[in-house]
C-alpha cells in the first residue's frame, strides 16, 4: 500500500529523534519515497547526514541558503506539492505549538504550511509535558484544524519515568500513514473516475531487428498516471517499450507500435479521462519484412505510411463528458501550434512543452509545461512528478 507513496518525514528536537532513522527505513522497506526536513534543534540529537544518506535525498533544515542566496528558496512549496503525506515524528511540544498557531520560522514549519497533503503528527515528549494544559489544548486545536494525531505510547521515558509520551512503534505509524493516504486519495477530484494514461514511445519495425522510434522515456506519462492515482482515479497505464520499475504499482497494459496503442485506446475509450502523453510515431514503414533485411539487399530509401492519429480519433468519437488531454512537443511557435492541435484534435487541454525550455525534454526529471485549455493558459515548471499534479489540479480542482 505504501509502494511509490511520497512521504515527508519531519523530525523535531526531542530525544526520540534517533528513532526517526528506523522509521525512515521501515517506510522505505514498504516501498515509500522519503524526503526529510528537520528543525535546527533536531540536528543536535541526530545528524542530518544520517537522514541524507538513508533517504538518498538532501535534508531540508534551513530556509535560507547563506552560501547561495536565492537558490531553492521555494523548495518548501515544491516539497509541499510533491508529498502524499507529511509525518512529524517525533513532534515536540514546541513544534506542535508552532503548527497550530501557523508559525513558519523554520524549514519544517514552512513546508508544513505549504503542504497540500494530509499531516500526521506524532507528539512525543515527557509525561508531564504531554499532560500540560497547553499541550492538551494544542492537540485539540491540531485535531480541529484537520491534522491527524497518533497518540504516544506509554512506557519507559528518557527522564527515567514510566509514563505516556513515547514515540509509537514504526509499525503503528506505518499503518496509520497507509490509512490516511488511502482515505485522502478517495476524497480526490478524480475519485470514482476511470483515467487512462498513455506513456512512452512507439516502435515501428521495418524488420524483426530495426525500428523507427523517438527518445521518449515515459517519465512524464508515468508521473501523470501517479498523479491521477493520488487524486483518486482508477488508472490504467498504457505503457510503451520503456524499462522502469516505477510502473509496478500501477495497472499496466503494454504496447509497442502505434497500431497496438490505437487498439488499447479504443478498448478504453469509455474512460472518463484520457491523457495521451505517449510520443506516438506519426509514420511507420510501409512494409515490414518477417526476416532481417541483409545489408546487401537494403533499399536506398524506406517508404513510409502514416499512423492513425489516435488522439484525434478519440476527439471525434468521444463519449459524453469525457475529458481529453493531449501533449505537444514543439520546437517553434509553441502556443500557436498547441492551440491548433487543441482545435484540430477536438480535445479539452493540451500540455505543450518546448525542447528549448531549460531543464526539460526527453529523459529529464524536470519539465516546463504550458497548459492550454480553450479559455485557460498557465505555465508550470519543476519536477515532472510535481508538475503532473499541478496540471491535474489546474484541470480538476483540489
Ligand atoms: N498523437 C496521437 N497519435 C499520433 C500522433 C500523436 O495520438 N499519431 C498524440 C500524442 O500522444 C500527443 C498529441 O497527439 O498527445 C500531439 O502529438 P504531436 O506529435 O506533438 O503532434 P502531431 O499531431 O503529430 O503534429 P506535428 O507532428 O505536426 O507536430
Amino acid at each position: 500500500m505504501l509502494s511509490g507513496k511520497r512521504i515527508i518525514l519531519g523530525v523535531t528536537g526531542g530525544i526520540a529523534a534517533y528513532k526517526a532513522a528506523y522509521l525512515l527505513r521501515d517506510f522505505q522497506k514498504a516501498g515509500a519515497e522519503i524526503r526529510v526536513t528537520m528543525t535546527p534543534s533536531a540536528t543536535r540529537f541526530i545528524g542530518s547526514e544520517t537522514f541524507a544518506a538513508l533517504s538518498r535525498n538532501e535534508v531540508a533544515v534551513e530556509v535560507f541558503n547563506d552560501e547561495n542566496p536565492g537558490k531553492d528558496w521555494t523548495k518548501h512549496i515544491h516539497w509541499g506539492e510533491w508529498a502524499d503525506l507529511f509525518v512529524i515524528a517525533p513532534c515536540t511540544a514546541n513544534t506542535l505549538s508552532k503548527i497550530v498557531h501557523g508559525n513558519a520560522d523554520n524549514m519544517l514549519t514552512s513546508t508544513l504550511l505549504a503542504a497540500r497533503c494530509p499531516v500526521l503528527i506524532c507528539p512525543t515528549m515527557d509525561g508531564e509535558m504531554y499532560e500540560s494544559p497547553s499541550v492538551s489544548r494544542n492537540l485539540k486545536l491540531a485535531e480541529e484544524s484537520g491534522y491527524y494525531i497518533l497518540e504516544p505510547d506509554s512506557g519507559y521515558l528518557a527522564s527515567g519515568l514510566d509514563d505516556k509520551g513515547r514515540l509509537p512503534e514504526p509499525q503503528a505509524i506505518l499503518e496509520m500513514a497507509e490509512k490516511i493516504i488511502e482515505e485522502n486519495r478517495k476524497k480526490g477530484p478524480l475519485s470514482g473516475k476511470k483515467v487512462v494514461v498513455s506513456a512512452g514511445p512507439t516502435r515501428e519495425f521495418l524488420d524483426p531487428v530495426r525500428f523507427i522510434s523517438n527518445p521518449s522515456t515515459g517519465k512524464m506519462g508515468i508521473a501523470m498516471a501517479d498523479a491521477a492515482t493520488a487524486l483518486g482515479g482508477d488508472v490504467v497505464l498504457l505503457k510503451g517499450p520503456v524499462n522502469t520499475k516505477e510502473t509496478e504499482r500501477l495497472h499496466v497494459e503494454s504496447f509497442t507500435s502505434a497500431d497496438e496503442l490505437f487498439s488499447l485506446a479504443k478498448k478504453h475509450a469509455d474512460a472518463d479521462v484520457i491523457i495521451m502523453s505517449a510520443a506516438v510515431s506519426d509514420f511507420k514503414p510501409a512494409e515490414k519484412t518477417d526476416q532481417k533485411v541483409k545489408k546487401q539487399n537494403a533499399p536506398d530509401t524506406i517508404p513510409l505510411k502514416r499512423n492513425p492519429d489516435i488522439l484525434q480519433w478519440l476527439g471525434e468519437n468521444r463519449k459524453n463528458n469525457q475529458i481529453l488531454i493531449g501533449f505537444a512537443m514543439e520546437t517553434e511557435n509553441l502556443e500557436k501550434n498547441a492551440r491548433e492541435k487543441l482545435k484540430k484534435k477536438k480535445i479539452d487541454w493540451i500540455c505543450a512543452n518546448s525542447l528549448s525550455d531549460e531543464k526539460s525534454g526527453f529523459g529529464s526529471d524536470f519539465n516546463t509545461i504550458h497548459l492550454i485549455g480553450h479559455d485557460h493558459q498557465e505555465t508550470l515548471s519543476g519536477e515532472k512528478k510535481v508538475v503532473a499534479r499541478q496540471i491535474l489540479r489546474a484541470i480538476f480542482g483540489e
